[in-house]
């Protein structure tokens, strides 16, 4: 039978979905289900990485059969992840010695400070492209094995494996120990500028080689799955920014996309070198297909953009499904004065500070729940501001059209205002599912299913532009208002 169809595995912070794609790069299926989120404390987010397993494949058996597909009609399947979120596993029994540690927990924040030392956060920045923040892998790693009793021992003898939800997954696929170039560069652990781990930086957190999987390319065949996919060769994993990077073909230098899911990442393609932020960025690699040259990015990530919709979903209750904010916020003219900055895990980019929490701001009786809706979509907003001034101002070059993909994007009225504080166009393309479709143009090149980017780039389409349309006056009104609430999450942790 032809091979006809990719699939790609997305295994996310909320949940985990498979979509198959065909040869146009068009949505022939697609399967969800969500997973727990597990806070076991203020601060901490944990996820079932056994849970996840079980979803992924019935988010898989679910596409194959909403598309009538049978797995010998799969060219190949690519994985696409949340990144940094940090599992262990028993390499005999396959099963996790502890929780997941997701990207969004802050426990590590003692030792981050005390591995900061007299140097601070860029202690490691020159090798690895990352500030020392709670947000990335090898200091949750560094936890577990101080934390669970005996798996430092269990580690150095080779008895337990660790990986981020790419290396889970494709290990219970294949049996494989492998990470790609994008998922190891956000554990601190790798040096950007060979792409192997780094000695240094593991003496200095205190992490045993021998836990660590084998660092590939994003795009070759790291072998053919067995069990339920039994024979389709597993041929790609990127971490779900880096992903959408390339599943909106921002294949050149210069090229940017914006994701607004759980969070919200900007990645900026600055070619075959890596290029060091002055002003919060941070280094990552874009992708690295097969034996090609690793393309390397600028990153601003934002912690909390879709999770506080999420939240006031499920912690206030003021809307009863997500895209009910929308309407919420179209009850009234604007935000009524009130601001709320999401420091929920502190704040990322540009700021990198673990010390700030959450604030909502400029509170009077006149603020109804129209205009906290409002100053939700917002936050979203002027975060994303913050981070287009460092990518401007690190890259020399003002940044004239956004391209969007994620859930959030479906909300309109999130992307006029979008277009409206960054002052620039924001397109967003026919497949807004960008993250899957990445993963799943990196397994086809591997197998010869696309012949090359180029062919990829025709499959891109427009579907929807937003142009801005506020008064400079206000824009610069509300930035500063906005810059005044941030400052008030500042050193709320002492
Ligand atoms: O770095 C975290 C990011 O990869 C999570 O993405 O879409 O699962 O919120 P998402």
């Amino acid at each position: 039978m032809t091979q006809q169809y990719v699939a790609a595995i997305d295994q996310g912070t909320t949940s985990s979905r498979c979509i198959i794609f065909d040869r146009d790069g068009r949505i022939v299926s697609v399967g969800q289900r969500e997973h727990r989120q597990i806070f076991p404390q203020p601060g901490w987010v944990e996820h079932d990485a056994a849970e996840i397993w079980d979803g992924v494949q019935q988010v898989v058996h679910e596409a194959l059969e909403k598309g009538d597909i049978t797995p010998d009609q799969l060219a190949a399947v690519g994985i696409t992840n949340q990144r940094e979120t940090t599992v262990v596993w028993d390499r005999e029994t396959g099963e996790p010695v502890h929780n997941a540690i997701v990207w969004q927990d802050t426990r590590t924040d003692d030792l981050i400070r005390r591995l900061g030392g007299v140097v601070g956060q860029e202690r490691f920045r020159e090798r690895c492209g990352l500030p020392l923040a709670t947000y990335f892998a090898g200091p949750k790693l560094r936890w577990l094995l101080d934390e669970v009793p005996g798996l430092r021992e269990r580690a150095e003898r080779g008895e337990v494996l660790f990986g981020t939800m790419d290396s889970w997954i494709i290990w219970k696929l294949t049996g494989q120990h492998i990470t790609d170039v994008t998922n190891a560069s956000r554990t601190m652990l790798m040096n950007l500028h060979t792409l192997q781990w780094d000695p240094e930086i593991l003496d200095a957190i205190g992490i045993p080689a021998a836990v660590l999987p084998e660092i590939r390319s994003s795009a070759e065949v790291y072998g053919e799955a067995t069990g339920f996919l039994a024979g389709v060769p597993v041929a790609s994993a990127l971490g779900d920014q880096h992903a959408a990077l390339f599943g909106q073909t921002c294949f050149s230098p210069g090229e940017v996309k914006g994701t607004y899911g759980t969070g919200t990442f900007l990645v900026l393609n600055t070619g075959t070198e890596p290029v060091m932020s002055a002003n919060g960025l941070l280094t990552t690699l874009g992708y690295k297909i097969g034996d090609q040259p690793a393309v390397y990015a600028l990153e601003g990530a934002v912690a909390v953009t879709g999770s506080l919709v999420q939240w006031l979903r499920d912690n206030l209750g003021l809307i009863a499904s997500a895209p009910e904010i929308e309407t919420l916020a179209l009850t009234v003219e604007d935000n009524g004065g009130c601001y709320i900055v999401p420091a929920f895990s502190g704040l990322f980019a540009p700021h990198w500070r673990s010390d700030a929490r959450g604030v909502i701001t400029g509170l009077t009786g006149y603020v109804n729940k129209g205009h906290l809706a409002r100053a939700v979509l917002e936050a979203s907003a002027w975060q994303t501001r913050e981070v287009v001034d460092a990518m401007n101002t690190d890259s020399g070059i003002p940044l004239t059209s956004l391209k969007v993909d994620g859930g959030m994007t479906a909300d309109n009225l999130l992307m006029q205002t979008l277009a409206d504080v960054l002052d620039v166009e924001v397109v967003r393309p026919m497949v807004a599912e960008t993250t899957c479709l990445g993963a799943a143009y990196a397994a086809g090149l591997a197998v010869g299913y696309w012949k090359d980017m180029e062919s990829l780039r025709a499959n891109w389409h427009k579907a929807a532009e937003w142009s801005p349309r506020m008064d400079p006056k206000v824009r610069e009104r509300e930035y500063r208002n906005w810059t005044k609430a941030v400052q008030r999450t500042l050193g709320w942790v002492e």
